[in-house]
């Protein structure tokens, strides 16, 4: 159970998870039609449910088929809280089973983008057209109705595509309407949502920022706060929160680990300490990270230093300012989701950062404020704009905590490190002038420790290669290499083998995710 420490709206959904992948998308488009939506597992005991007096529940897919030995349930007593309740997909056949219909496995699974038709007036389909593309992803069909229900809309695999029972307020469909691929799928949310739920649309950031600006007030109180700012969109928000809610009470340290990107130090400070005036501290701790890193060349040896090592000076900072009563953190939404589907590995990666035993040791309370628990990422970033963040910072690729380190195949060194700096820094020039960066999920410079041999004006060069990895990507889960324009490929290629001592040679990244990973290391 997620504590909230903002005001949530009184009007909100409740999204049961059965393991879909698109279950926090499901919650996702809610919050854009300005509706608070939480998920929640789906064996949340029921009389929690109920005594959360949501507006309406959702029942996400799943991966399970309904009639499987241990396929998951939904208590019947969810059907009597007097709420209206939708089933997506996995959900469709909760529903149907717990009104006595049948479903079959299909003769063909149904998977992909399908066209469906509509069947005479609909209260959860209202407003689509006669005929409607969706997307579908299931194995199972139902193959006859329980009493009472209508079917409002068919496909041509699975006869029965939506179903609804206007009385008991209980509707299914098959399709996925939160995903984009499901043409008018928002529309199936909001009938939901506003006509069937009635809920109002107050869920803004504008109002986000002014509760929780109210409920770290009443929160923390006099106390102090201590924060970890790396200069990401997730530190910075919640330092700009905490600052409006408590001024200098808030502490920010920020470690340079010798492996960020070329003058990202100067920025950082810059912008937070001259600009926004926060109590920053800046700690220049690359020497210390680089002595350590000398002549590692295991990947996960690299992280596990520069981690303990990051845990190590912040912890060394924080006891010269004194006791603090709080640690703030950046942690999100989908990072305190208890979800039921398997957690990818991003997802790993992020929890290490979370709740560092050693840190929290250090507070005397032991307690963590976390003002963006409640929220998604593209809800921080709107948060983060409308409080006056600029937009190249809101929109940032992500940049690994071990940095630069682990885009430097073998040894870190002083040398390898400003060679990868100054590359990247052009890559990063001339993908923003392209006007390609917004199109990529992440694109880099990796340093590779190969010699190959060149020629440049009468001599002959041996020096190293740089390969660049652009990918496209929605999640980081998976990624496909990006196909960039010629031009754009010849004019970098040829400022970094021109421009960067030590290098004569650039060769682009051509692999997708799976079989290889985003990062090299
Ligand atoms: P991979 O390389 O696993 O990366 O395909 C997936 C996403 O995670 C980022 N990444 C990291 N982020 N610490 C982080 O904060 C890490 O150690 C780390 N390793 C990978 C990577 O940039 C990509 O966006």
């Amino acid at each position: 159970m997620i504590e909230h420490n903002i005001v949530i709206p009184d009007e909100r959904i409740l999204i049961l998870d059965y393991g879909s992948q698109y279950t926090q998308l499901i919650a996702r488009k809610i919050r854009e039609l300005n509706v608070y939506a939480e998920i929640v597992p789906y064996h949340k005991p029921i009389d929690e449910i109920i005594a959360e007096k949501p507006s309406g529940v959702i029942l996400s897919g799943g991966p399970s088929s309904i009639y499987d030995k241990d396929a998951p349930e939904v208590d019947k007593k969810l059907f009597t809280m007097g709420v209206p309740v939708l089933g997506i997909c996995y959900g469709l056949y909760l529903v149907v089973d717990a009104f006595k219909g049948k479903i079959e496995k299909a003769d063909s699974r149904e998977y992909g983008r399908a066209d469906i038709k509509l069947n005479g007036k609909s209260q959860i389909l209202k407003g689509l057209k006669k005929k409607e593309t969706v997307w579908m992803s299931h194995g199972d069909k139902v193959v006859s109705v329980p009493e009472n229900f209508k079917i409002v809309a068919s496909s041509e695999n699975a006869e029965i595509s939506a179903i609804e029972n206007k009385d008991e307020r209980v509707y299914g469909v098959q399709f996925h309407p939160e995903v984009y691929h499901s043409v008018n799928g928002i529309k199936v949310l909001e009938n939901f949502v506003f006509k069937i739920c009635r809920i109002k649309p107050t869920w803004t950031m504008d109002s986000f920022i002014e509760s929780s600006v109210q409920s770290i007030r009443d929160e923390v109180g006099e106390g102090t706060v201590l924060l970890g700012l790396s200069g990401g969109v997730d530190s910075s928000v919640t330092a700009m929160l905490l600052q409006k809610a408590i001024g200098d009470r808030l502490y920010c340290v920020f470690v340079d680990n010798g492996v960020l990107r070329k003058n990202e130090a100067k920025k950082v400070v810059d912008r937070f300490k001259k600009h926004m005036n926060l109590n920053l501290i800046h700690v220049d701790a690359s020497k210390r990270f680089l002595k350590l890193l000398k002549g590692v060349e295991d990947p996960e040896k690299k992280r596990k230093i520069i981690g303990k090592e990051f845990v190590k000076v912040f912890m060394e900072e924080a006891k010269k300012i004194g006791k603090f009563d709080f640690l703030a953190q950046g942690t999100l939404y989908p990072d305190v989701i208890e979800s039921v589907s398997t957690k990818g590995p991003s997802d790993t990666i992020k929890s290490h950062h979370n709740r560092v035993p050693e840190i929290l040791k250090l507070i005397k309370s032991g307690k963590v404020v976390e003002p963006l628990k409640e929220l998604f990422k593209d809800e921080v970033r709107e948060i983060g704009l409308k409080m006056g963040m600029a937009e190249e910072l809101i929109h940032r690729h992500p940049f690994p905590g071990p940095g630069l380190a682990i885009r430097i195949i073998g040894e870190v060194t002083d040398k390898r490190v400003s060679t990868l700096q100054e590359a990247d820094d052009i890559l990063i020039e001339e993908v923003r002038k392209s006007g390609l960066y917004s199109q990529m999920w992440q694109i880099f410079a990796v340093f590779l420790p190969v010699k190959s041999v060149g020629v440049m004006g009468d001599q002959r060069t041996y020096e190293n290669v740089i390969a660049i990895r652009g990918v496209s990507s929605v999640d980081a889960m998976t990624a496909d290499w990006a196909y960039l324009p010629e031009d754009f490929m010849r004019r970098v290629s040829n400022r970094i083998i021109n421009e960067v001592k030590g290098i004569n040679r650039v060769v682009y990244d051509i692999s997708s995710k799976p079989p290889s990973t985003i990062e090299w290391e």
